[in-house]
Order: C-alpha cells, then sequence, then structure tokens
C-alpha cells in the first residue's frame, strides 16, 4: 500500500474576500491570511486552498479573471504573496491556487484583442458563432447564471459563449496555442513553489458548442493528460477539479492512477441529491438521509480501488454544512460535531470550508439588499419575473444560495467579528457574540477541537486513511453506520442525523468492544445489542485488538499566549 503524502492531509479552503482583513477596508487580503498561519497550523492543515487571488473585476469575485499573473490590488501584491508563500512553508503548509481556465473576464487582454476583428490573432482563444439566418441566438444553451449562453457583439457581428455572466467568456480549448498558453502560465506558478491547483469547473473545458455539449466533451480527459504532460508530469503537487457532472465512472477517468490526469475531483452528487427536482436549489427541501447514504456509499465503493474521493460538506458555493445538515439553533456543537466525524471518517481527503470548524451557519438575510452573489442576484431577477413571489425566493436562496458561506470570518467577540475594523463588504453574522473562534479554541468540548482532534487521527492512523469501507442499516432514517478496515484493524463509526434520542439493533457483526477515538458525547466501550443513540451524538471506536497505547481524547493544555494573541485583530 502506497501512500501519498495529500492522502493523509487535511485542506482547509479560504475566500480570501472573506477571511481576514487586514487593512480596515472591509475587504479580506493576502496579509490577513499570513495573519493567521498560526491558526491554522494549530489546526492542524496541511494544504490551503485559496479561491482566485488574481486580478479581476471581481464581477463573480474573483472566478473572473483578468491577469492570470496579477494579483488583485485589494487582496495585496506580489510581495504578500511571496511572504504568505513562505510563511506557510515554514510551518509545512502548502498552498493550492484556483485554477479558472474555463474561462476569463471580459476584461482579459486575450478578450479585448478577440473582439476587435474576426481575425484578429487572440479571436479563436474564444468561442464565436454566426447569428442565425433569421438573426437569433446561434443556439438554445443557457448561462448557468441566468438567460442565455450567448452574447452579441455588434462590432463584429458575431455571439461569443459563456457558460457563467456575459462578463466570463468562454475560453475555446480547441486551440492549441491558447492551452499553450495556459501551461506556461501553470508552470509560472508551480515554479514559484505552490502546492498545486483547485481546478474550476474543469468538466465543461471540453464543450462541443455546436452539439450542444458542455460538460464531459469528446476531448476533455485529452486535454487533462496534454495538461498533465505539460505542467504536472515530475512535480509532487495535489490537484482537484470541480466536476457537477462527475459520475462514479468518470471520476476514475479523471483520477484513475494510470491515467495521469487529477489527483481527486470534487463530485456533487451528495449536494444536488439534496435538491428540489424542478427549482433546484432556491427552493427549501427537508433533508433525506437514507439518499445522503446511497449517494456516498456509493462514491465510497466505486473509488475504494482506484482513484480516489475528496471529502467535503460545504465550500464558497454551497450552504454551511452545520445549517443544512445539522440542526445550527437546537443542536449547534452536536451537530456540526456529528458531521465533522461522519464525513472525516470516510475514505478520502478531507476538505474543510473556512469558519466550518467554528460552526458558522447560514446567513439568515431577509432581503433581497442584502445579497451580493452575482447568482443569487441573476436567478432572484428571473425567478420574480417568472411569477415566484420574492419571499419564495429568499426562502430557497437562505437555505441554499452562495452567500450562506461567503458572510465574514467570525474571529472573536469584537466588532464584525474581529473579521475588520472597517465595514465588511457583506454583513457579518450577528451570531457572532457567541459563534467565533476565539470562544471555540479556548473550550476543550469545541467543535474547533474536535476538528482538531479529527485532523491529527487522521494523519496517526492509517486506517482513517486506506481502510476500506463498508456501511450498514442503509435504510435507516437517522444513523449513518459504517466501518473501515485494514489487515485486521476496523473501526465502527456511528452518527446520529437527527435531535432524536434513536434506538437501533445493532446486526452482529458490528458486536464489539474497544475504545473511543472521538466523540461528541461520553466515549463507549461495549457495542452490542440495541445501542441508543443522543441527539446527533457521534463516535468512532477502534476494535480492542489493536489498541495503541495513547489517550486521543486526552484533554490538551489551555490556549497558548501567543495564539491568543494571534487572534487579536491587527490593523
Ligand atoms: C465554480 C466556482 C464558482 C464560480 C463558477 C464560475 O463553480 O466555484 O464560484 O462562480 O465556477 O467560475
Ligand atoms: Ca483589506
Amino acid at each position: 500500500m502506497q501512500t501519498t503524502w495529500w492522502q493523509s492531509e487535511t485542506v482547509y479552503q479560504i475566500y480570501p474576500r472573506s477571511f481576514f482583513d487586514s487593512n480596515g477596508d472591509g475587504i479580506g487580503d493576502i496579509a490577513g491570511i499570513t495573519s493567521r498561519l498560526d491558526y491554522l497550523q494549530r489546526l492542524g492543515i496541511g494544504l490551503l486552498w485559496l479561491s482566485p487571488i488574481f486580478k479581476s473585476p471581481m464581477d463573480d469575485n474573483g472566478y473572473d479573471i483578468s491577469d492570470y499573473q496579477a494579483i488583485a490590488p485589494e487582496f495585496g501584491s506580489f510581495d504578500d504573496f511571496d511572504e504568505l508563500l513562505s510563511e506557510a512553508r515554514k510551518r509545512d503548509i502548502g498552498i493550492l491556487l484556483d485554477l479558472v481556465v474555463n474561462h476569463t473576464s471580459d476584461e482579459h487582454v486575450w478578450f479585448q484583442e478577440a473582439r476587435k476583428s474576426r481575425d484578429n490573432p487572440f479571436r479563436d482563444y474564444y468561442v464565436w458563432r454566426d447569428p442565425t439566418d433569421k438573426g437569433g441566438l446561434p443556439n438554445q444553451l443557457n448561462s448557468d447564471f441566468g438567460g442565455p449562453a450567448w452574447t452579441f457583439e455588434s462590432a463584429t457581428g458575431q455571439y461569443y459563449f459563456h457558460q457563467f455572466s456575459h462578463r466570463q467568456p468562454d475560453l475555446n480549448w480547441e486551440n492549441a496555442d491558447m492551452r499553450r498558453d495556459i501551461y506556461g502560465m501553470m508552470n509560472w506558478w508551480l515554479d514559484k513553489g505552490i502546492a498545486g491547483f483547485r481546478m474550476d469547473v474543469i468538466d465543461r473545458i471540453g464543450k462541443q458548442v455546436d452539439e450542444g455539449v458542455t460538460t464531459d466533451g469528446p476531448h476533455l480527459h485529452d486535454y487533462l493528460q496534454e495538461m498533465h504532460r505539460e505542467t504536472l508530469a515530475g512535480r509532487d503537487v495535489l490537484t482537484v477539479g470541480e466536476a457537477w457532472s462527475a459520475t462514479p465512472g468518470s471520476a476514475l477517468l479523471y483520477t484513475g492512477r494510470a491515467r495521469n490526469e487529477l489527483s481527486m475531483i470534487f463530485q456533487f452528487e451528495h449536494v444536488t441529491q439534496q435538491w428540489d427536482k424542478v427549482y433546484g436549489k432556491w427552493k427549501p427541501k427537508p433533508f433525506d438521509l437514507v439518499g445522503l447514504k446511497s449517494v456516498l456509499g456509493k462514491w465510497q465503493m466505486a473509488l475504494s480501488d482506484d482513484g480516489w474521493n475528496s471529502l467535503f460538506w460545504g465550500n464558497h458555493d454551497l450552504p454551511r454544512a452545520v445549517s443544512r445538515y445539522g440542526d445550527a439553533a437546537g443542536f449547534h456543537r452536536e451537530s456540526a460535531t456529528m458531521l465533522a466525524t461522519a464525513l472525516h471518517f470516510l475514505k478520502g481527503t478531507p476538505f474543510v470550508y473556512q469558519g466550518e470548524e467554528i460552526g458558522m451557519t447560514n446567513a439568515a438575510f431577509s432581503s433581497i439588499d442584502q445579497y451580493k452573489d452575482i447568482e443569487t442576484l441573476n436567478m432572484h431577477r428571473l425567478h420574480v419575473e417568472a411569477g415566484r413571489s420574492s419571499e419564495e425566493f429568499i426562502a430557497g436562496a437562505n437555505q441554499n444560495g452562495r452567500d450562506n458561506a461567503r458572510t465574514p470570518m467570525q474571529w472573536s467577540a469584537a466588532p464584525n467579528g474581529g473579521f475588520t475594523t472597517g465595514v465588511p463588504w457583506i454583513e457579518t453574522n450577528p451570531n457572532f457574540l457567541r459563534i467565533n473562534a476565539e470562544t471555540e479554541m479556548g473550550d476543550e468540548r469545541s467543535i474547533w477541537n474536535h476538528y482538531r482532534r479529527l485532523i491529527e487521527l487522521r494523519k496517526r492512523h492509517p486506517i482513517m486513511v486506506h481502510g476500506a469501507f463498508q456501511s450498514y442499516l442503509d435504510q435507516h432514517p437517522k444513523l449513518f453506520v459504517y466501518t473501515r478496515r485494514l489487515g485486521d484493524e476496523r473501526i465502527v463509526v456511528m452518527a446520529n442525523f437527527s435531535a432524536d434520542i434513536v434506538t437501533a439493533t445493532l446486526p452482529t457483526e458490528l458486536s464489539t468492544q474497544g475504545r473511543t477515538l472521538i466523540t461528541n458525547y461520553e466515549p463507549r466501550e461495549r457495542l452490542e445489542g440495541n445501542i441508543e443513540m443522543k441527539p446527533y451524538e457521534a463516535f468512532a471506536l477502534l476494535e480492542e485488538t489493536l489498541v495503541a497505547v495513547a489517550d486521543d481524547n486526552k484533554a490538551e493544555s489551555a490556549l497558548p499566549a501567543e495564539l491568543t494573541k494571534a487572534l487579536e485583530p491587527q490593523a
């Protein structure tokens, strides 16, 4: 069994705009990230994924890049970035950058050139089509942010294609010069010593618009193999591709070890499985555990021998995990720690989205004016035009909208949660008085300390990394039960996804005794017959035969003074 270093690491995603503002302009920045590295090191984080930090008009908060080799001025300078990289390296933390190469900003010089004339050398870096004979749209493809995926440029009489906002024109991956320029840019960053890339909507780069194909185009994997040859080969880096269209079958194409494409992908089946069939994420839907378990279990089994899973509940496009899958009001600590336990014992590399480790909750905005996200604002307009009420739309946005994850990180009980001394670009969640990093770090039983233990357990127990997964009680509507097995080691994981006390009869194979590696209630020593699970209780029990000496649950010393200091806002 071969271990790759990133299999036992935990990745932490930073949304720079909302993480920590070092200069009081209300926008998080790179120097702010550097000032929090001690916090991340103490949590045990091995890698940071930074959402885009590049120069951008910020139509989609940086996912619209106007210069891949420049830093957005609101986030800082190259000196700030180099400082972050070297300070992170001192703490053994690698930096993953967000590679957004399905599209650029309309302000990118390539697009500025391309739109000038039909014979401009950069014209073919993008996707242009003539109007139909009647002067209409080339076809019916729609943008993910609402409306047609085509925008007309009268100067040259053609439409250009964009799967997101009209300010995010799609790159044409059929153009070999464009691909060469992208690879050059990737090598330039890799040579600086970054630890890899998260690849934005990578399943879409092989689009074939004339066939109506957006994801999984016929040349997608050729491009990824070429990219690997030209940039990643020979470098020990981590790559994770965002692939909303992924199935277990395609995941093996992206991540199969012999294929030389990516280390892992983000699949979203466990996310979309919880969405409304008609309105998608814009309509609340009750949580369905049996469905969730069947999706997670399917992915565990499919990538058990080849390929590799990423594990995540949240990111900057998704709601807060404790609000979506737990009970933020009634059982905040219990449900947040339960979710962490249920996820981190699965096979794969866990990703923690900023604030998840302290149980940050959804935003609970009541008026559309509080939202900033381009997708939410566009969709609100379209749904209201189509006859839905604004209130009804907001109920859906409150459950699943992207801004839920984008409110400022809550560092302390200081104004604005200690995120900024100025006016934050998006409203802080008023619950920062109760939910903040300072309080969490000082409490032995907190969500934060639970995450810290989980991250540490993964480094200490190879079974958490490599053990085979098997699920039990698949049809149980409230309990998620599974085991991991490696050699003669076995871990039993049980999680109650409900606010009820649940009594269940365990299958005889699960009768065992051992040592609790982690729990959010009292440790257990024996599993047998009927088991009673407290509200949102979760534990992992390591079978006795192989007990190691160390006590993983032992209390840690109080917060060291230098850390308390590191948490104070620095203006
Ligand atoms: C990805 C990003 C999302 C962005 C979109 C377009 O889905 O995660 O935030 O809006 O791509 O780049
Ligand atoms: Ca700032």
